[in-house]
């Protein structure tokens, strides 16, 4: 490692932007083992605005970094809403959230982010599993609001597990089909494909199977598609294996932090950046989640994330630290 200057990397964080701490005002319970908080500015200050389809991390007390869709009301600029569904057989966020993060708390918080965004279509088909009704939410108020044409087909294990089914059945009664398997089955997708015309943006959240259901029947068919995947399942995970880049060995300068650290074949750049700044920031560190990503000022990333865009892996202006690489001699990173 060579330090380009003295500025110490313990002061990264102090100057994000992007981070701050947030006051848990409440939590309310919205569904068996699903618990909303409303998060606000410790001072009553706005929070940095935010459209359906966007999430937010959380930075747990213990360190782990867990990805939200935030599914309040964005003209609400002083609070955010995310809803934490607690898994007994998750990585251990959603139950440290449930036990801890309590009403009087503060959590830090970073972004909002949108990986998932609403885009203008004729007509929209939503299709949510679980947890994944979160970023619907919000897009179902959106399109409701403006008028234009929608349907939401909506299942889980049973009613009782099922968060936000009243709202949703207020938006749109005659739009939104309530499948809760134990009385019901499995949504029937096909149908609600069909009911569906050309021009048609699907979108869908929820759990992998649901995803790929969905995925297979779109795959040919003359509607967009637009999904989102849980993080905690893995379900997007290593989509793109990581290969041996072009430049196996190669050096990273951190701008902020004034260092330059070498990356071999057998490190990642996240650990090789850690070195400097222990607190960087990841939370899967396989490339599907979108905490590391990184502005870059120089060279020419290697993305194997399953996140950007082609065109946003072209124009290389950010990347996945925990799985990308270099195909230049040097990368330069906002750090
Ligand atoms: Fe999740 Fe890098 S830590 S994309």
């Amino acid at each position: 490692m060579t330090m380009l200057s003295e500025n110490p990397a313990a002061t990264l964080h102090g100057a994000d932007p992007d981070r701050r701490d947030l006051l848990v005002r409440s939590t309310t319970w919205e569904a068996d083992d699903v618990m909303s908080l409303r998060l606000v500015d410790p001072d009553g200050g706005e929070l940095p605005a935010w459209e359906p389809g966007a999430h937010i991390d959380l930075v747990l007390p213990s360190g782990l970094v867990r990805q939200y869709s935030l599914c309040g009301r964005p003209a609400d600029r002083g609070c955010y809403t995310v809803a934490v569904l607690r898994e007994a057989a998750g990585r251990g966020g959603s139950q440290e959230l449930h036990e801890t993060v309590l009403p009087g708390k503060t959590i830090s918080v970073r972004g909002p982010r949108n990986r998932f965004p609403l885009v203008e279509a004729a007509r929209y088909l939503f299709v949510a599993g679980g947890i994944g009704i979160t970023p619907i939410l919000a897009m179902v108020r959106d399109v409701s609001a403006r008028g234009a044409e929608w349907r939401l087909v909506y299942g889980g294990r049973s009613r009782s597990s099922m968060a936000f089914v009243e709202e949703l059945v207020e938006l749109g009664e005659d739009r939104v089909e309530i499948v809760p398997q134990d009385e019901l089955g499995i949504p029937d997708l096909d149908a609600a494909l069909a009911q569906s015309g050309p021009g048609t943006a699907v979108y869908c959240c929820g759990p992998e199977g649901l995803l790929a259901a969905v995925e297979r029947r779109c795959a040919e068919g003359p509607m967009s598609l637009h999904t989102e995947r849980f993080g905690s399942t893995g379900a997007a995970r290593a989509a793109e294996p990581v290969v041996v880049s072009q430049v196996t060995t190669f050096e990273v300068e951190l701008r902020r932090s004034g260092c330059v650290v070498t990356v071999p074949s057998d490190r990642t750049i996240l650990d090789a950046v850690r070195d400097v700044v222990p607190e960087a920031m990841s939370s899967c560190e396989e490339g599907y989640c979108g905490t590391c990503e990184t502005r870059v000022i120089e060279g020419v990333p290697e993305h194997h994330d399953t996140i950007l865009s082609d065109k946003e892996r072209q124009a290389g202006k950010t990347m996945m630290i925990c799985v990308g690489r270099s195909r230049t001699p040097r990368l330069v990173l906002d750090i």
